[in-house]
């Protein structure tokens, strides 16, 4: 088998340095090349090459493909759904433009793979929100959902006119406490846990009846890995697999931490993002992804609250 030489941009982020650590286990750590504009924590700095790299910029990051001889790209690179809004332009950029860089490295037989993450942002208002289907409206009313939808459009365009070998998953919100999160609309889920256990109190941005669809970071890495590992015949959509785990509201996560710690407050202060998170789907349909390359996922809300509270306890020891 030809060896598989991984460059992953955006490593330093909330997925990107959990994602880093598991390619390394599985391929070695040499094998997999860490980059993004800053340094990540200890344990991605010290298990293997990192480099410092712009995804927009197109000459370094044909460099670093030319130097390693990557067969595989993970973009991981973009403004979240949050930040977005406030720099709409400078969102567009770096999310389409990183995309076509790493797609046309692709076409031109530099790279063999590319994975590129979508999101649940791909929806808009006029989307069913109930177990949203695979294939259905899309109309987002965001610009991190327009950039999102934008991008699945030409990751199926360079795979049907192309052959582009790209694969790719709507992640749902994705919860986890190792590296903060990177200005999403689900970060409240992720702040709430840290405050559970330093103060007893939390002011969650959402309105205590928002469900949105949410996922423990192991299964978002499995998703990941098992996608990219699939036979090409079994992966079917092109565009980007709706994927799920579980559907959760602020009042039931803050009852769900309650079993812990019975005297945590949960307060609400609604602001701008309640708006996007309205605009989203509040469950997904992930049959195809169950069909096709056999999506099945291991967390549901309270193994992932006590794997939260654990992994947080230890990290502040
Ligand atoms: N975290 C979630 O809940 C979630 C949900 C849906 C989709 N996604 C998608 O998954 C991907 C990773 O998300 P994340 O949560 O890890 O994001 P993050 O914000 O935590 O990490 C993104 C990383 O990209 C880096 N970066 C920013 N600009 C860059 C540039 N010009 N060149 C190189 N690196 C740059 C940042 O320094 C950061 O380390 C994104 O495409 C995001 O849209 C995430």
């Amino acid at each position: 088998m030809a060896l598989k030489k991984i460059l992953i941009i955006g490593a330093s982020g909330q997925i990107g340095s959990e994602l880093a650590l598991k390619l390394r286990e599985l391929y070695g750590n040499e094998n997999v090349i860490a980059s993004d504009i800053k340094e990540g924590g200890e344990e991605l700095m010290q298990s293997g090459p990192f480099e410092i790299a712009d995804a927009t910029d197109k000459d370094r990051i044909e460099q670093l493909v030319a130097e390693y001889k990557i067969t595989d790209i993970y973009l991981m690179a973009a403004m979240l759904s949050a930040t977005a809004e406030r720099i709409p332009m400078k969102a567009w950029e770096l999310n389409m433009d990183s995309l076509f860089i790493i797609l046309n490295l692709a076409k031109e037989n530099k790279i063999k793979k590319v994975f590129w993450p979508s999101s649940i942002a791909v929806f808009g208002p006029s989307t069913p929100k109930e177990s949203t289907p695979q294939t259905t409206i899309m109309e987002p009313s965001t610009v991190y959902g327009i950039s999102k939808q934008t991008g699945e459009r030409w990751c199926e365009y360079y795979f049907n006119k192309f052959g582009v070998d790209v694969r790719s998953i709507r992640y749902p919100g994705i919860i986890s406490y190792k590296t903060l999160p990177g200005g999403g609309t689900t970060d409240y889920a992720i702040e709430i846990f840290h405050e559970a256990l330093k103060s007893g109190e939390y002011t969650s941005f959402l309105k205590e009846d928002t469900g949105l669809p949410m996922m423990y970071m192991d299964d978002a890495i499995k998703a990941t890995v098992e996608l990219m590992e699939a036979p090409p015949e079994k992966v079917k959509v092109r565009s980007s697999y709706n994927l799920a785990a579980m559907t959760f509201t602020p009042q039931e996560l803050a009852t769900e931490i309650k079993k812990h710690i019975p005297e945590f407050k949960l307060n609400y202060d609604p602001d701008y993002r309640q708006e996007i998170a309205n605009s989203w789907p509040s469950s997904i349909n992930d049959n195809s992804a169950r069909n096709d390359w056999g999506w099945d996922h291991e967390y549901d809300l309270a193994k992932l609250t006590e794997k939260m509270l654990s992994g947080l306890r230890d990290e502040q020891q």
